[in-house]
Formats: C-alpha cells, sequence, structure tokens
C-alpha cells in the first residue's frame, strides 16, 4: 500500500543543514497497523509528513497504491492525500466550527454536495461515538472528544490509510484506551490501513503488528512487533526498551469498545 525507498529528508536551517531522516525503505501492507517508535527528535513526525508529502523528502521515492508522489500533479496529489487521513496530537480543530461543521470541511473540500454531507457527517458521528455533540464547539469538548472530532474529520472522505503522530500523547491514560479502541476498531471492522506513531511504547505494544524504530533519522530495526519487544537487536531499540521501565504497563485485558461503536459500520 505504501513503499517507502531510500527516503532522505534534509532541513535548512540557520546553523546550516540538518539532516532528519536518512536512507529509509519500508513498505506498510494492506490492512495492517504499522508502528513507528523512536525518541524525540528521532524524525518520526517528519517521516509522516512526507507518506502524505506535507513534507517533500530530499531524496527517495514514496509510492502509494503504486503511484510515485512525485510524479503527480498538485490535483492528483490532492486525490491520493483523501485516500490518506491524518490525526494528530493537538486535534488541529476549527474553533469557529462546531463538531459537524469540523468533519463536513474534509467534504466541501472535496466538493460533495450538501445531502451527502449531512448524511456522511451523521454516519461519522455515530462511528465515533458523538451524535450528540453535534452541535458543540471544540472548546466546549474535552481532550478524548476533540480527538473523535479529529478522527472522524481523518475518515470522512473513506480513506483507505490513517495516519496517527501521537494521537494519544495529550490524553490521560483512560481516554488513550478509548481512542486506541477506536482505531482498533477502524482497522479491525472499516478496514483502514493504519501507520501509528508514538514515543510512548504501550501505545505501540498494542496497536501494531509490525514495528520500525527510528533513531537518529535512520531506521534500525523493524519486525512484527513481539520480535521487535522481546528480542530487539539493534543498540537504539534496548535503549528504547530499558529507558520506557517508568511507563505504565501494557493493559493485558482487551479493549472495550463504546456500544456506539460496536456496529459494524461501514464507511
Ligand atoms: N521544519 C523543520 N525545519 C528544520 N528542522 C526540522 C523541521 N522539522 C523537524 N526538524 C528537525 O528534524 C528532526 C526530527 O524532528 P521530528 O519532529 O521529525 O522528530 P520526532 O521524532 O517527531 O520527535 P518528537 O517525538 O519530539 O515529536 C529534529 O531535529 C527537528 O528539529
Ligand atoms: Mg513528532
Amino acid at each position: 500500500m505504501i513503499k517507502v525507498k531510500n527516503l532522505g529528508k534534509e532541513f535548512t536551517t540557520p546553523q546550516g543543514k540538518l539532516t532528519a531522516l536518512q536512507n529509509i525503505s519500508f513498505t506498510v501492507v494492506e490492512g495492517e497497523v504499522f508502528g513507528i517508535m523512536g525518541p524525540s527528535g528521532a524524525g518520526k513526525s517528519t517521516l509522516v509528513r512526507c507518506l502524505n508529502y506535507l513534507e517533500r523528502p530530499t531524496t527517495g521515492t514514496i509510492q502509494v497504491a503504486g503511484r510515485d508522489l512525485a510524479t503527480l500533479n498538485p490535483r492528483e496529489l490532492a486525490r491520493v492525500r483523501q485516500q490518506m487521513g491524518m490525526i494528530f496530537q493537538h486535534f488541529n480543530l476549527l474553533k469557529l466550527r462546531t463538531v459537524a461543521q469540523n468533519i463536513a470541511f474534509p467534504l466541501e473540500i472535496a466538493r460533495w454536495p450538501r445531502e451527502k454531507i449531512k448524511d456522511r457527517v451523521e454516519e461519522l458521528l455515530n462511528i465515533v461515538g458523538l451524535t450528540d455533540k453535534a452541535q458543540a464547539y471544540p472548546h466546549q469538548l474535552s481532550g478524548g472528544q476533540k480527538q473523535r472530532v479529529g478522527i472522524a474529520r481523518a475518515l470522512a472522505c473513506r480513506p483507505r490509510l490513517l495516519l496517527s503522530d501521537e494521537a494519544t500523547s495529550a490524553l490521560d491514560t483512560e481516554t488513550t484506551q478509548s481512542i486506541l479502541g477506536l482505531l482498533q476498531h477502524i482497522n479491525r471492522n472499516l478496514g483502514v490501513t493504519i501507520v501509528i506513531i508514538s514515543h510512548e511504547l504501550a501505545v505501540i505494544k498494542q496497536m501494531a503488528h509490525r514495528v520500525a524504530v527510528l533513531s537518529e533519522g535512520q531506521l534500525v530495526e523493524m519486525g512484527t512487533a513481539a520480535q521487535v519487544f522481546t528480542r530487539p537487536h539493534a543498540a537504539a531499540t534496548k535503549r528504547l526498551l530499558t529507558t520506557d521501565t517508568l511507563a505504565p504497563p501494557v493493559r493485558s485485558q482487551p479493549l472495550s469498545l463504546e456500544p456506539a461503536l460496536a456496529v459494524g459500520e461501514v464507511i
């Protein structure tokens, strides 16, 4: 679904060139949850921003569904981006728009007809369990509710892929669990492939089928979650695992979905 080959990214700063990513190659397979972890500054956000060309790679290629993003014109790129929803740590909601209007926003940009937007927004509110908050404004919501709006907005155009950059890092443990439950539901029941980035190992451990470890802009390890967490090879991974001992333990019981999510909605 996504093929990254020899990706490199340099930034020009007042202090000179900064290499944020170097020679990164990996593939994200349709249907999986692919986790990217690594310490602060390792290049995780830069990598995820390259995946949808919010950031242009300096070297290397990114193919999405067989198409090299570098060869697309702006219109084609916009269309591919609609296939890739993105959620953020700080939600990035529009303050002056209601929940329903926030969710409608990408559909307006994609020029959906008004009636279809209304139906789709209702469907999305139901998926994320916020039907009763449709007319609320972002400042009237809790952090978890704001992230649910962010997720609904990211799913609006029926993307095949969801990019999640530290989506739960601003949330408490319980709210994190409910958001991770929602993301698992979206992956399993709606068939959306997810790339999840987190510096919280517990989140990656709980969510990801396969894991890549970034350290100082390089991909130092990749494997199944079981391999990476129980038999890490790279020194950077070992460091990450040992310095994370203060983090709360991963919950062993299955995630509970909220009632609104238990039905198998179709996106
Ligand atoms: N627009 C930019 N201009 C210059 N340097 C940048 C830019 N964006 C990121 N960087 C640098 O690239 C490196 C990687 O940053 P990035 O935000 O990708 O790290 P990260 O792994 O997401 O960290 P965190 O866990 O703190 O979010 C850092 O050294 C950062 O300062
Ligand atoms: Mg980041």
